[in-house]
């Protein structure tokens, strides 16, 4: 029997984790000491008094229903009053945020809800992927808009050709970024409120890693530039700042007719995040906020030890403000992936190749800060032992 795939899924790429977890799978069985700087997720546990909320709500057997499909009221009151706290933001907790299943379910359903098919958005790269795959699926095109060094890994809003941005219906943008691990500063922001203006575009951006940041940086909001939510929708998680991958709670706010159209998108197809999950939610937004900044100084820990370590080995790797990846230059002659599986063959150690994010990232790997310092340590010393 044969069962061809949908032709949208034939035009993927391989997702690029599951690669990743193919190949460190294959070492683990041979007895290698793995030390994972892949995957982007969270070797930290989530704190206590979250899971203490989640214990607590799932006895409750009000929770065991389908919850709504927008989210609870209360996770939206309670994430309307942490934007006011922490971006100085105001919004409408019931028209101007809506709950996800995890960012990426909000990210990659967007653009059913905005994207007719031969539409085109303008995403950048290399990226997160599931933009483009998510524009793909809506029958979109995708417009690849390149982040470069020489651009401080931001796009060149310039650059981007004028009837290609009128063609253009949505704009997505990532800061802290991933996989550059670079940052946005009010310029930028204002510079893409007013190009989405003068082109009539959409723009989405994930801000995933807005509170995973260091030195005493703050990221800031899109939302905080005047005028940035008649063409925004902003989609942040729970994931990375309380070390929640696994719970899946995320959410979406910004303009009310992008939220409610993505609102009615979903309600097609998902029945809500788990109340107990928003409840647990709530706890983390509105709780002690200390956990989010122990998160900071051991990432920041982490950091430090991993430039100082592939500085020694004669490599010259950004230095993140924001987010746990560092973007590391490959050593003359290799190519992301040469110098991947060099790592991962030689070392031990499983890192991403920057040319997986997209074709710009040729020539750089992402390593991951998702081990403790020790680890980092030790990986640090395995690439010391290299001669390249
Ligand atoms: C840039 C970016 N956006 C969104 C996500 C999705 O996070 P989640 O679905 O856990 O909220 C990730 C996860 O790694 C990410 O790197």
């Amino acid at each position: 029997m044969r069962f061809a795939k949908a032709g949208r899924l034939e035009q993927l790429p391989a997702y690029l984790f599951q690669e990743i977890d193919r190949l460190k799978a294959e070492l683990v069985a041979k007895g290698v000491d793995v030390i994972n700087l892949g995957v982007g997720d969270p070797d930290l546990p989530t704190p206590g008094h979250i899971i203490r909320k989640l214990q607590e709500t799932v006895e409750d057997p009000s929770t065991h229903q389908y919850p709504s499909y927008s989210g609870m009221n209360d996770f939206r009151i309670s994430v309307a009053a942490w934007y006011e706290r922490r971006f100085g933001v105001t919004l409408d907790p019931l028209s101007e945020v809506l709950t996800l299943i995890g960012s990426k379910e909000g990210i990659a359903h967007f653009p059913l809800a905005f994207i007719n098919p031969g539409d085109l958005a303008l995403i950048p790269t290399p990226a997160y992927p599931v933009y483009h795959a998510a524009t793909l699926f809506a029958g979109g095109e995708s417009y690849f808009v390149p982040l470069v060094r020489e651009h401080n890994f931001l796009p060149d809003l310039d650059a981007i050709p004028s009837d290609t941005a009128r063609r253009a219906k949505v704009m997505f943008i990532n800061y802290p970024n991933n996989p550059t691990g670079a940052t946005a500063d009010f310029g930028f922001y204002e510079s893409v409120l007013a190009f989405a203006r003068q082109y009539d575009l959409i723009v989405c951006h994930d801000a995933a890693y807005s509170e995973m940041a260091f030195d005493g940086y703050r990221p800031m909001s899109f939302l905080e530039i005047p005028g940035a939510k008649e063409v925004a929708i902003e989609f942040h998680s729970l994931s990375k700042t309380y070390n929640m991958t696994g719970w899946r709670l995320g959410f979406a706010v910004g303009n009310a007719k992008l939220i409610e159209g993505l609102g009615q998108l979903k309600s097609n197809i998902d029945s809500g995040a788990f109340n107990a999950v928003q409840w647990a939610g709530i706890a983390a937004l509105e709780g002690d906020q200390e956990c989010v900044r122990s998160m900071q100084r051991t990432y920041q820990e982490r950091r430090d030890v991993l430039i100082a370590g592939l500085r020694r080995a004669g490599l010259d790797p950004m230095v993140p403000k924001a987010t746990f990846y560092v973007w590391c230059p490959t050593p003359h002659g290799f190519t992301s992936s040469a110098f991947t599986s060099l790592l991962l063959t030689e070392c031990g150690i499983v890192t991403t190749p920057g040319s997986g994010f997209g074709a710009p990232g040729e020539g750089y790997i992402r390593l991951a800060l998702t081990v403790g310092k020790e680890r980092i340590a030790e990986a640090v010393e395995r690439v010391q032992k290299l001669s390249f």
